[in-house]
C-alpha cells in the first residue's frame, strides 16, 4: 500500500509550535505581508531574520509528539511490506525527521536550513542567521535568508509531490486548514485520480467535504488511533 500524507501546523501544535490561522495563531499576532514575503524581507531583513530566528529556536526546543511518532512507525511498517509513506509537510520544523520519518519533503521549506542568495545553496543551519554570516557552500558573506517559501514564491518538490500522488492508494491530510494552495488542492487531485481520502484534524477544514473519511480531535490522539487501525485489527491494510 502507498500512502500520501500531507501534514500542516496542527500536527506540530501539541509540540508547542503555533498554528497560523487559529484564533491565537501566528498570523493573528504577526503580519504575514511583512514577515513572510520577499517584499517584506527586502524592506526589513533584520525584522524578518529575527522572526525566523525566534521560530528556529522554538523548533529546536520542541519535541515530536505522538502524531509524529505514529507516522514514523507507520512508514516503517509499510516499508517492511513493500509499501511506502510519502510524507509531504507544509511545516518548516524538523519534528517528523526527529520522530524517525525519512521519506519527507518540506514543500514550504525548512527552518533549519539557510538559503544563500548568491549561490542558491540551502545549507543546514541550527543557529540564528545574522547579517554577516558566511554561506557554507560559496563562502559569500551576508547573503543568507531563511530557507522558507514565502507567499508569492513557488513551493518546493512539486514534481515529486505530483508523482507520489499518482502512485498513492490513500491520501491523508493531518492538521491543516486546507486554506493555502497548492497544498489545499491536493485532495481534489487525489479524488480525480480515484484515490480514497481521509482527514485527521481538530475541526473540519475548509475542504472537509472532499474527504471520504474524517476523524476529528487532537492529532496526538487521532493519528495513533488511525495508524493503529491501518496496521492491526479487522480493518488492517498494511
Ligand atoms: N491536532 C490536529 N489539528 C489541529 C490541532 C491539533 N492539536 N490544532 C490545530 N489543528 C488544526 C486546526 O483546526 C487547523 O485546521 O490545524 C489546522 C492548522 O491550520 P493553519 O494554521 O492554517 O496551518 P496550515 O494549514 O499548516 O497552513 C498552511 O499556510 O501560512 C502558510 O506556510 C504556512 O504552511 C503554512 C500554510
Amino acid at each position: 500500500m502507498n500512502l500520501f500524507v500531507l501534514t500542516g501546523a496542527g500536527c506540530s501544535a501539541e509540540s508547542g509550535l503555533g498554528t497560523f490561522r487559529d484564533t491565537d495563531g501566528v498570523w493573528a499576532r504577526f503580519d504575514p505581508m511583512k514577515l513572510a514575503t520577499p517584499e517584506g524581507f527586502a524592506a526589513d531583513p533584520d525584522l524578518v531574520q529575527a522572526f525566523y530566528n525566534a521560530r528556529r529556536r522554538n523548533t529546536r526546543a520542541a519535541s515530536p509528539n505522538a502524531a509524529h511518532f505514529a507516522l514514523a512507525r507507520l512508514e516503517a511498517a509499510l516499508e517492511r511490506r513493500g509499501g511506502s509513506l510519502f510524507l509531504c509537510t507544509q511545516n518548516i520544523d524538523d519534528l517528523h525527521e526527529r520522530a524517525g520519518s525519512h521519506n519527507v519533503v518540506h514543500m514550504h521549506g525548512e527552518l533549519l536550513r539557510a538559503r544563500c542568495l548568491q549561490c542558491g545553496a540551502a545549507s543546514p543551519w541550527q543557529d540564528d542567521i545574522g547579517g554577516d554570516d558566511v554561506c557554507p557552500a560559496c563562502r559569500a558573506a551576508g547573503t543568507l535568508r531563511p530557507h522558507v517559501v514565502w507567499f508569492g514564491e513557488m513551493p518546493l518538490y512539486m514534481h515529486e509531490i505530483h508523482d507520489a500522488l499518482e502512485e498513492a492508494d490513500l491520501f491523508v491530510a493531518i492538521g491543516t486548514s486546507g486554506s493555502v494552495y497548492p497544498a489545499a488542492g491536493f485532495v481534489a487531485a487525489a479524488r480525480q485520480l480515484g484515490i480514497r481520502t481521509c482527514e485527521l484534524n481538530l475541526d473540519p477544514s475548509d475542504n472537509a467535504g472532499y474527504f471520504d473519511e474524517r476523524f476529528y480531535g487532537p492529532a496526538s490522539e487521532t493519528v495513533p488511533a488511525w495508524a493503529g487501525r491501518l496496521t492491526a485489527g479487522p480493518d488492517a491494510v498494511v
